[in-house]
């Protein structure tokens, strides 16, 4: 079977290590570039640490574009606090040898969408500047799209804000841009998906342990233990990997359920800024607000997930690159 074609525009960020480990892994998924975007961290460290986790995880052939330095209108924000300060909880991973191409995120996007003559599918698991971009430029692209995978907003509480996620919040309006630019498929993997997957120390241990107790465990479980102490001093004593979630419904379409509604991004209001304002839609009838243009993720099969990051990691032990 054909694999489909993918581009993941990211910004890592822990949780986006394990989504591009998930996406390495997968036998469905023919990876032809990787976007860095600003977001968990500067641009500089994100881009690095993109260019480290390509050749960590042997991903020969596959491109990393020059991505946006900072948010189309917003000031900058980043989630040190989270990630911290090299945005991967100061986990040393061997220096690349290949760096990022010169070529902008947006023409690689258009390039990528050529090829692909329609079936190209892309995870963007940071905030959505390079694809605001990307549909301004070229407006035929979002004909050209087959699915996009957007790890952000929430149908339910926010994780910097009551109202707000941080991909969304980080670049309001270019995901009011990316909403409404007419992608067939736009599937919003929001906090109220994610949250379901949230697992303690111990459960992670378990997954982990099949990436062995070599230097891919070594690398997994510094990362988990991390991301724990920081979810600990936001006073959570566990966490979730949001993206690698989407990087697993790439590849598995019973992974999550998703409805139909009508999207909007508030980047007016002061309190509920960045806010996904989700007009539930029911099937395909017109809204008063507006025809659907997003499936909001509702449901996710937990246990489906566990067992698809386990077998990645699994997959990778014996693959990485030191
Ligand atoms: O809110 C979670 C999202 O923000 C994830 O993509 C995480 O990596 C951060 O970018
Ligand atoms: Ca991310």
């Amino acid at each position: 079977m054909h694999k489909i074609p993918v581009i993941i525009d990211t910004d890592p960020g822990i949780d986006d290590f394990f989504a591009l480990a998930v996406a390495a892994a997968s036998d469905k998924l023919d990876i032809r570039a990787i976007t860095p975007v600003a977001g968990n961290q500067t641009y500089e460290k994100v881009c690095r640490n993109v260019e480290n986790i390509r050749q960590l995880f042997r991903m020969d052939g596959v491109r990393i574009a020059t991505g946006a330095k900072c948010p189309l209108v917003s000031a900058q924000r980043t989630a040190g606090n989270v990630h911290g300060e090299d945005g991967l909880g100061g986990v040393i991973l061997p220096k690349a040898q290949q760096k990022a191409e010169s070529t902008y995120a947006w023409d690689v996007i258009y390039e990528e969408a050529k090829r692909a003559q329609g079936r190209l599918q892309i995870a963007a698991l940071g905030p959505l500047t390079n694809i605001a971009i990307a549909v301004l430029k070229y407006p035929d692209l979002p004909s050209m799209i087959d699915k996009l995978f957007v790890m952000g907003g929430t149908n339910g509480f926010g994780n910097v804000s009551p109202y707000a996620e941080f991909n969304i919040w980080a670049d309001p309006h270019a995901a009011d841009i990316v909403f409404c630019c007419g992608i067939k498929t736009v599937n919003m993997v929001g906090l109220n998906l994610t949250r379901q997957a949230i697992l303690d120390i111990p459960e992670y241990r378990r997954v982990f342990s099949a990436a062995g107790d070599g230097p891919l465990g070594k690398i997994v479980t510094q990362l988990i233990d991390y991301l724990g102490t920081r979810a600990h001093g936001l006073g959570n004593t566990a966490m979730t990997l949001h993206d690698a979630i989407v990087t697993a419904a790439m590849s598995d379409d019973k992974l999550i359920t998703y409805f139909p509604s009508y999207v909007r991004v508030e980047c007016q209001s002061e309190n509920a800024f960045g806010q996904t304002v989700v007009f539930a839609g029911n099937g395909n009838r017109v809204l008063e607000q507006g025809e659907p243009n997003v499936n909001v993720a509702d449901t996710l099969d937990l246990e489906r997930f566990k067992s698809t990051l386990s077998a990645s990691l699994e997959k990778l032990k014996g693959r990485v690159a030191l």
